[in-house]
């Protein structure tokens, strides 16, 4: 590959100040993989310099709608390099794993424009990635481990053949996996027991911490995965449940949130919408116990916005419209 047509790579700080535009909250995690990215990324431009830097791929583990998907976008954009996504529970109940990886790769060879070169420092993340476990009370999840196997070899680097018989080299490409790991937690209280070390004073302490809140291999491990599998996975980032404080950033906050999105279509009304606080508090307290993470807020807004739509065009005077509260009616303001 030529290293000239590299875009110069960010650096982490500056990945991860691009990353607060969109994705709220998850700060460690966001730390982690812009290291993660970086390094991978300078490793293509530096790899004619000597030592080889071997490949490490990222595992973002957290529970639904918190932001791994969109974490994994915005990098794409942000490195402008193609991205898409897959699912590991596809690949496990399809009988032609190779067909499936194939058709991923295509698809990425498509995001870039058919140029593979360029496709070949994409990423893929493949998401549900920890429903491959083996079922309880068994050592080995035939499905799940074959795909395994398979993701092994094209997250190691190989030459992948397209339908149009030319070659996507997945050598370069940053394989990123996704699961929600639930009950990993409990593997891992176990294991921490192990080897702890008393220490006097609060620095040793803190980095203890930090080394036993570390998901170890081992722990992938445990709770199902092949080791051949969980030793290509150096590098994990965990993403946090949403807060209601968070829930309520996610909605206001971002360039494209929820609440400039739906300022945008009334202002193509020729209207003003202001949207309360409050309402959006409410709006986060009902997402909360959808436990569907940042992903039910769009819905709940959407029920809440549809009525004053419906309406709006059928009245030219309306000049605002104000919610105060989910549960009362907004307020419509005309003009003079
Ligand atoms: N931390 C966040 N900051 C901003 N928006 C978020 C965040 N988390 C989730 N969202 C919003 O929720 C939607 C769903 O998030 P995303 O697709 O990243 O979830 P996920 O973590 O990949 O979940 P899953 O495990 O179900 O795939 C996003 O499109 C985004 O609008
Ligand atoms: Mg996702």
């Amino acid at each position: 590959m030529d290293s000239a047509d590299l875009l110069p790579v960010p650096k982490p700080s500056e990945i991860v100040r691009g990353l607060d535009e969109y994705v709220i909250g998850q700060d460690v995690a966001k730390r982690v993989v812009a290291v993660a990215v970086y390094s991978h990324y300078r490793k293509l431009t530096q790899s004619r310099r000597g030592v080889r830097i071997a490949k490490s791929n990222l595992l973002l583990i957290g529970p639904t709608g918190t932001g791994k998907t969109l974490t994994c976008e915005t990098l794409s954009r942000l490195l402008d390099v193609p991205f898409v996504t897959a699912e590991a529970t596809s690949l496990a109940q399809t009988r032609y794993v190779n067909d499936e990886i194939e058709a991923i790769l295509s698809r990425l060879a498509d995001r870039a424009g058919g140029d593979l070169a360029r496709a070949g420092r994409g990423i893929v993340f493949i998401d549900e990635i920890d429903k491959l476990k083996a079922p309880r009370g068994e050592t080995r999840a035939t499905s799940g481990e074959n795909v395994q196997h398979a993701l092994l070899k094209i997250m190691e680097g190989a030459k992948v053949k397209l339908d149009d018989g030319r070659y996507v080299d997945t050598t370069d490409v940053l394989f990123v996996c996704g699961g929600a790991f639930v009950g990993l937690d409990e593997i891992m209280v176990q294991s921490k027991s192990f080897g702890y070390i008393a220490t006097k004073d609060d620095d040793n302490r803190k980095i203890l911490e930090r080394l036993n809140s570390r998901v170890k291999p081992t722990d992938l491990f445990t709770y199902g995965l092949i080791p051949e599998f969980t030793g290509r996975l150096p590098i994990v980032a965990r993403f946090g449940e949403l807060s209601r404080e968070l829930l309520v950033r996610i909605m206001t906050e971002p360039r494209d949130s929820l609440y400039a999105q739906f300022r945008e279509v009334f202002r193509q009304e020729g209207v003003e919408l202001v949207v309360a606080r409050r309402v959006f508090e409410q709006v986060a307290e009902i997402a909360t116990e959808y436990k569907t993470g940042a992903r039910s807020l769009r819905g709940i807004v959407e029920e809440l916005v549809s009525p004053i739509l419906y309406t709006v065009p059928d009245d030219p005077g309306i000049r605002r419209v104000e919610i105060a509260s989910l549960f009362a009616d907004p307020l419509l303001v005309r003009a003079g």
